[in-house]
């Protein structure tokens, strides 16, 4: 079954706890949290997200997406909150096979998050000790932009390495009912998506729309 993992960068910050209960009304899975450090990409989220917060708010667990450089001091921050997954990039990170394994010893699934510009190449030799490849289908740093199409080659492609290595693809960025399905055919496991879902005025239509084959 497909999972829908529903990134709140682009909500209403100032309505929270409405925001958060909109969310718990309907079927999604994960709540996506996208952590920005100002140096792997231009913004800062660090201080945006009440973790706390939010987690007295739902029973949903986090996806927590790490835009950091260098991730491996910042994990023990986000573990305390016992979120399903961590996932941090293979890009800019000098440590990533401790990082891997920091994340593992929580117990926690390890998501490694490629750029669009990566090629799946460059991390094949990872894939067996990952639970999860996070293709991005935009460039990191903001929501709001427009899906990049040849993504769902890259899906595909790495789709045919899943019996091998068993791992689950999940895509973000500009995720939205006209992509949705080539991802899924394409094998896509988890969709990422946010203003999509939650500038959408019917939130349990929109993301039915998503996972439509
Ligand atoms: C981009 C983030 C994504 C993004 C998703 O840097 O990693 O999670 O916020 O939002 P949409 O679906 O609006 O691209
Ligand atoms: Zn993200």
């Amino acid at each position: 079954m497909t999972k829908v993992s529903i990134s709140i960068l682009d909500c209403d910050f100032g309505n929270i706890t409405s925001e958060i209960k909109k969310i718990n009304e309907n079927k999604v899975d994960f709540i996506h949290i996208d952590i920005m450090d100002g140096k792997f990409v231009e913004n800062n989220t660090e201080k945006l997200f009440d973790l706390n917060k939010i987690s007295l708010l739902t029973d949903l667990k986090y996806d927590i997406h790490l835009m950091v450089n260098d991730p491996l001091d910042k994990i023990d921050s986000y573990t305390k909150y016992n979120p399903d997954t961590i996932t941090i990039h293979f890009e800019n990170n000098s440590n990533l096979m401790a990082s891997i394994n920091k994340i593992k010893k929580h117990k926690i699934n390890v998501g490694v998050a490629i750029n669009p510009d990566t090629k799946i190449s460059e991390i094949y030799d990872i894939l067996d000790e990952i639970d999860i490849v996070l293709v991005m289908s935009v460039n990191p740093g903001q929501g709001g932009q427009r899906f990049i199409i040849n993504t769902v080659d890259k899906v595909k492609a790495l789709n045919e390495r899943k019996n091998k290595n068993n791992f689950l693809i999940s895509v973000d960025g500009g995720v939205n009912n006209t992509n949705s399905k080539d991802l899924l055919n394409a094998g896509a496991d988890i969709l990422v998506s946010g203003s999509y879902l939650v500038k959408s005025n019917n939130l349990n239509h929109s993301i039915k729309s998503l996972l439509i084959h």
